[in-house]
């Protein structure tokens, strides 16, 4: 592709240090600095400048990003392998915005899902609706995994300390050591469960889902299912044999993407712990981003320029991994929610029209929070022979915490941020080495292990404190993120096709463990097979 040679090209001329950039430019620390909807991104620690910066601008306004962005937001079915709209950003509309998806306005059944599940939330957390002995819920476990599972604990995680109603649980492995470990801290007398699919058909899910069902009938009857379960689904049919109540059926629609389901009723659990004007908080921040993201210039643009410089190093300079660091514990899900959203994304490796790229396309994400990071893996960061961009993720305040803790927390995180830059020569380490006593001998012999080569890119991605409207901005930021690296990459970021093969040949499989017959598979599958049933209890 034309656009991406273009940036090889223009990579291979690329000759300047992080260090040479700041001392040849002293306004370059306010200069790579966007603003919007709460966020403050300084990308001055890149490898570009203005010129680069430029050119990567120039390059996006010759693809068909503006166009594209227009027809997500206008409701097009842009999601071309399975013939759907994506307008997770309608889910943060209000009564007054006019979304629509094949021209049909959406916004009033938004809405009206969204109040249905408040006015449950509400009635939930006053005790109006109670479990089938009359008591009041006391715990509300979600079953549902990818973004049925990660999309609610993430945020629930995230903003803790406004959790005032029901305790929260997440069930999503099959491992029934999750199921398991859940349900035996809890009374099922005051548990409601929810059962969280898009489809409602996920094996893993529904697998869980009738497991609780038996906790449930087992203690309180089969009639207490009514009151005990809510479904969260765009899968009504399924929902109704599964013996959910109509007025527990929480709907959504096929146009939005799994991984972008934390704004519908996949929210539920949320609105349950800490009520609808925390979720409505939540929404508020997710679409002043849209706005940013819609409107702001390009080299202003918080998402754009996330997205370029993602790219630039990707298909440029050919790094393969990127790092998330929150420096907050309480984000300590997200990497695995980025996972999830970039990389089921935009693990792709055929273009819209299906021909098969010859350029790479989303990197592997990973992360963990600062400090603990820390002390595993930033050795490599700091000293490995690869080189990984990161972001880290910094509040200037802390919730419910003391701000001593949190100086010492943002302290850190600058500090990792300065290290990696700028690092520090052998010349420097054999001075220090020598100003603090050590023999030449050794200090010559030791130094190379004690330099830090410096040059390593990082961005600052920084929020007054972690609010559900600076958590909304920042969670769509990474979403218009993708969306801006799936139109470089000229890829469909919005199916997920690589994740059925592993499906059809577990249903297989499954088989094979009650029959032992697995003469369908490969021969190692079959050793793996047999072994297993052999050493099986
Ligand atoms: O992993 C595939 C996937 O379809 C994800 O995209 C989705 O978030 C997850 O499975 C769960 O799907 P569902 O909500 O339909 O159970």
């Amino acid at each position: 592709m034309i656009l991406i040679d273009e940036i090889s090209s223009i990579s291979r001329h690329w000759d300047q240090t992080l260090t040479t950039l700041f001392k040849n430019d002293p306004g370059r620390a306010s200069r790579f600095v966007a603003e919007g909807a709460g966020l403050r991104l300084d990308y001055s620690k890149h490898w570009l400048d203005c010129a680069v910066l430029s050119k990567l601008v120039d390059l996006l306004c010759t693809s068909d990003f503006l166009e594209t962005r227009a027809s997500m937001f206008a409701g097009d079915r842009i999601n071309t392998t399975e013939n759907r709209a994506v307008l997770h950003v309608g889910l943060r509309g209000k009564s007054t915005d006019n979304f629509t998806v094949d021209g049909a306005p959406v916004t009033p059944s938004v809405i009206q899902a969204r109040n249905q599940a408040y006015g449950f939330a509400e009635d939930i957390r006053k005790g109006i609706f109670v479990g089938a002995t009359g008591e009041a819920f006391t715990d509300v476990v979600n079953i549902g995994i990818g973004g049925s599972g990660l999309g609610p604990l993430t945020v629930a995680e995230a903003l803790k300390p406004m959790i005032d109603g029901p305790k929260l649980h997440y069930v999503s492995n099959v491992d029934g050591a999750h199921l398991h470990d859940v349900l035996v801290t809890l009374d099922p007398r005051t548990t409601l469960i929810l059962i969280a699919s898009k489809t409602f058909t996920t094996q893993e899910t529904m697998h869980n889902a009738a497991k609780a069902k038996q906790w449930i009938s087992n203690v309180l009857g089969e009639t207490a299912i009514a009151e005990h379960f809510a479904a969260l689904s765009i899968n009504v049919e399924a929902m109704r044999s599964f013996g959910i109540a109509d007025t527990r059926m929480f709907r959504f629609w096929d146009w939005v993407g799994g991984r972008y389901s934390v704004w519908s009723t996949i929210g539920l659990s949320l609105m349950i712990a800490m009520g609808p004007e925390v979720f409505d908080r939540l929404l508020s921040g997710a679409r002043e981003m849209d706005r940013h993201f819609q409107n702001a210039p390009a080299d202003h643009n918080i998402p754009i320029l996330m997205a370029l410089i993602g790219i630039w190093y990707r298909n440029g300079f050919g790094l393969d991994t990127h790092a998330i660091l929150p420096y907050e514990q309480r984000l300590h899900r997200f990497p695995a929610y980025l996972q999830q959203m970039e990389m089921e994304s935009n693990g792709k490796r055929v273009d819209r029209a299906g021909e098969p790229l010859d350029y790479d396309t989303c990197p592997v994400i990973w992360g963990e929070p600062g400090t603990n990071g820390q002390h595993a893996f930033h050795q490599l960061l700091h000293q490995g022979t690869m080189v990984c961009p990161v972001d880290f993720i910094l509040t200037a305040n802390p919730i419910n915490t003391d701000h001593e803790s949190h100086s010492l927390l943002n302290a850190n995180c600058l500090a990792q941020a300065e290290a990696l830059a700028f690092g520090m020569s052998t010349d420097k380490v054999l001075e220090k080495m020598l100003a603090d006593g050590w023999s030449r001998s050794d200090a010559i012999r030791l130094a190379s292990h004690r330099t830090f080569p410096g040059n390593r890119p990082s961005s600052l991605i920084m929020m007054d404190a972690l609010t559900p409207e600076n958590l909304g901005a920042l969670i769509a930021a990474y979403e218009h993120k993708v969306f801006t690296q799936g139109i470089l990459w000229n890829i469909n970021s919005y199916d997920q096709w690589g994740v059925e093969l592993g499906k059809a040949q577990c249903n297989a499989l499954r088989l094979g463990f009650e029959s032992g017959d697995a003469s369908k598979f490969s021969t190692s599958t079959q050793e793996s097979l047999k072994w297993l049933l052999e050493k099986k209890y």
